[in-house]
């Protein structure tokens, strides 16, 4: 089975990243033919600061690759580093109504958020279906947010074959159904753009500070209190043992419990949970050609699927093959 899926380098990872996404990604490698990418020709859509891009771009890969993916199981490269996705980018487009795109909501909500509505946002999920569609992607694993974008390519694909013949494979998603949206130190859907995230590799003071200051409801400390939309709560069942959540939710509903206590005991546990991976960075970030190989070896095999596509698609659409 071919896995794919991207993650754009658009800021570092945060646990709603890992949790909901990487996470899968990661475990999904071993038995399968998987392909990870850098997607910073989507991130161009909101990071338009070079330097940082740039930084990002390395600093995701050295993330992927120090949360375990491992590079002899799997194909960690950058987007840009295969140009045909630009280039069935356009085709796709050509092929894809106004309406469908027009649904989209990852789109109406970054222009809620105040982002300016840019044509690159607009026809962002075109070039996430080329992403999918050019290696032939059986199976895509990502976030619920990133369902909708799983449809679009598969209607996207759709529409190809039928113009032009059952060329591109119909890629299904994979999410984790138990994978609730994890929420952010203020309450809401943790991201980015939202600036409420918990990075996977925060230490320090930097960690201490974003947990002691999750937002919290004012119940008295005396009175029973509903676990399930308490976000130091939520946060805890994510890396505490079964057994513990239990008992938090006991205390939570019995009263006399207050938020700093569990803030304190989710401080503890993330920073263990994350502790070994932030090892492994910092080994891994000793030698820095280290990275650079690795999306340089992983790109050469996305390429050379890429580019047999890319022959099959031009042949069938009528652009005249490329001049070698
Ligand atoms: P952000 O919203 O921080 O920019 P991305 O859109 O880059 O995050 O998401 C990368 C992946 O992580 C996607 O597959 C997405 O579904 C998943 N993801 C992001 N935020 C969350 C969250 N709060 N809860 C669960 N999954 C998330
Ligand atoms: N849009 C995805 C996200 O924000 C990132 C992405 C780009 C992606 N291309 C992809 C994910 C292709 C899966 C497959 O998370």
């Amino acid at each position: 089975m071919r896995i794919l899926s991207g993650i754009q380098p658009s800021g570092r990872p945060h646990l709603g990243n890992y949790y909901g996404a990487l996470r899968q990604y990661i475990s999904l490698q071993e038995g399968n033919e998987s392909f990870y990418f850098i997607a910073a020709y989507h991130a161009l859509t909101t990071v338009q600061e070079p330097k940082l891009l740039r930084e990002y771009t390395l600093d995701v890969a050295l993330d992927f690759l120090a949360l375990g993916l491992d590079p002899a199981q799997a194909n960690l490269f950058a987007q840009q580093d295969v140009p045909e996705v630009t280039e069935l980018a356009w085709i796709l487009s050509c092929v894809t109504p106004m309406g469908l795109l027009e649904r989209a909501h990852s789109y109406k909500d970054k222009i809620a958020q105040g982002i300016t509505p840019s044509h690159g946002l607009f026809a962002y999920p075109v070039l996430m279906a080329a992403d999918i569609l050019i290696y032939l992607s059986d199976l895509v694993p990502v976030g619920k947010d990133q369902k909708q974008h799983i449809e679009i390519t598969r209607d996207i694909a759709g529409k190809f074959n039928q113009q032009f013949g059952e060329i591109l494979a119909i890629p299904e998603a994979y999410t984790l159904d138990d994978t609730a949206v994890i929420p952010g130190v203020d309450g809401q859907k943790m991201s980015k753009s939202y600036g409420n995230e918990i990075g996977i590799f925060d230490e320090g003071s930097i960690l201490k500070k974003k947990i002691m200051g999750i937002v919290t409801d004012s119940v008295p400390m005396e009175e029973p209190k509903d676990p399930e939309i308490s976000t130091p709560f939520l946060l805890l069942k994510l890396v505490a043992s079964p057994e513990e959540i239990s008992e938090w939710e006991a205390r939570y509903k019995a009263g006399g419990m207050g938020y700093g206590e569990v803030k304190k005991r989710l401080l503890q546990l993330v920073d263990e949970s994350f502790a070994p991976y932030r090892e492994r960075r910092r080994e891994l970030k000793e030698d820095p050609n280290y990275v650079l190989d690795v999306l340089s070896e992983g790109s050469k095999k996305a390429r050379s699927v890429a580019q047999q596509v890319m022959e099959r698609v031009r042949e069938a659409t009528g652009i005249p093959a490329r001049k070698r």
